[in-house]
């Protein structure tokens, strides 16, 4: 069953002004409960706008998001209840940190629910745990913290809401390399663990290949496509034609396909491929 619907979404900036932009042209896809969703696209393609769409932070001019069934932007639709049911974490949450400790912090979600001092409590502690977010942290101040530990706060502070969908904007942007692959890990270890359903925003396609059930292609504030990872990067051809190139590695095993190896076209991570190329090897590694 769909969780989250969304059906004709059009979305302008600055309308009636000389800045007018269509940000969201007529978008229209599904998220089905407990789905891994990759929303992939280069830079201005709407991205982050689809998304504050999905919590009803930004009302569409046209188009529906419906939650469940119900179509957030009616009349009389509590709004309040969807910013529990959908948490979103920011591209670069980190810069609204702003209580003076980690906990308050994390609490800060959780609070606004109105949930007992408990219960908050026992929510703060369990989204530090599932952040891997040491317990002597909890008494610091944010700005005390390394730009990696603030991410996996601002993460906390909004899985502390326990929402039935997690909505992160590219989660990983601007960390290192290891940073990138502890808050990937930690969120598909949260999804695993918890069944929740997860829209991730990605620059990265390995991200998407490697994580997603679905993965949502914009390209200048339309739908471009919509399928599963293989779906989507089978068609290399049209990726490339926006400006998205597929994995490295992808590539590399495609190339290799061209030369007449027998490889699968589906390989999108250094595992995938290392294995494809073992069992090749082990069947005489013909051409
Ligand atoms: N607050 C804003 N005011 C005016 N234009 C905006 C605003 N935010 C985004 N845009 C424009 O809307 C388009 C989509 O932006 P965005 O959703 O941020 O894309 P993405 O997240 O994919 O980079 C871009 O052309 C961008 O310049
Ligand atoms: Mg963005």
């Amino acid at each position: 069953m769909s969780i989250i619907k969304v059906s004709d979404l059009t979305y302008c900036y600055g309308k009636g002004t000389p800045f007018e932009k269509v940000a969201l042209d007529n978008v229209s896809f599904n998220i089905e409960k407990g789905e891994f969703v990759a929303i992939i696209g280069h830079t201005g393609s709407g991205k982050s706008t689809l998304v504050s769409h999905l919590n009803g932070l930004l009302r569409a001019d046209s188009g529906v998001v419906e939650l469940d069934g119900e179509n957030i932007f009616n009349k009389g639709y509590d709004l309040r209840s969807v910013r529990f049911r959908v948490g979103l974490v920011f591209q670069y949450p980190e810069y609204q940190l702003f209580e003076e400790t980690v906990y308050k912090d994390i609490a800060f979600g959780p609070k606004n629910m109105g949930l007992s001092d408990e219960e908050v409590r026992e929510r703060v502690i369990w989204a530090a745990k599932a952040l891997e977010i040491k317990a002597e942290l909890l008494n610091k101040s944010p700005f005390e913290l390394s730009g990696g530990q603030k991410r996996r706060v601002a993460i906390a502070g909004v899985i502390a809401m326990r929402p039935e969908v997690l909505v992160l904007d590219e989660p990983a942007a601007g960390l290192d390399p290891a940073g990138r692959d502890r808050v990937m890990r930690l969120i598909t270890d949260y999804r695993d663990r918890t069944g929740s359903t997860v829209v991730i925003v990605s620059h990265s396609m390995e991200t998407a290949a490697r994580y997603a059930d679905k993965v949502v292609v914009l390209n200048n504030g339309k739908l471009f496509m919509c399928g599963s990872p293989d779906e989507v990067f089978s068609r290399a051809d049209e990726i490339e034609k926006i400006g998205l190139s597929l994995p490295p590695v992808t590539k590399l095993i495609h190339s290799l396909i061209k030369e007449g190896y027998d490889l699968p076209e589906n390989i999108y991570t250094a595992h995938q491929a290392a294995e494809a190329l073992l069992s090749l090897k082990s069947k005489g590694g013909e051409r």
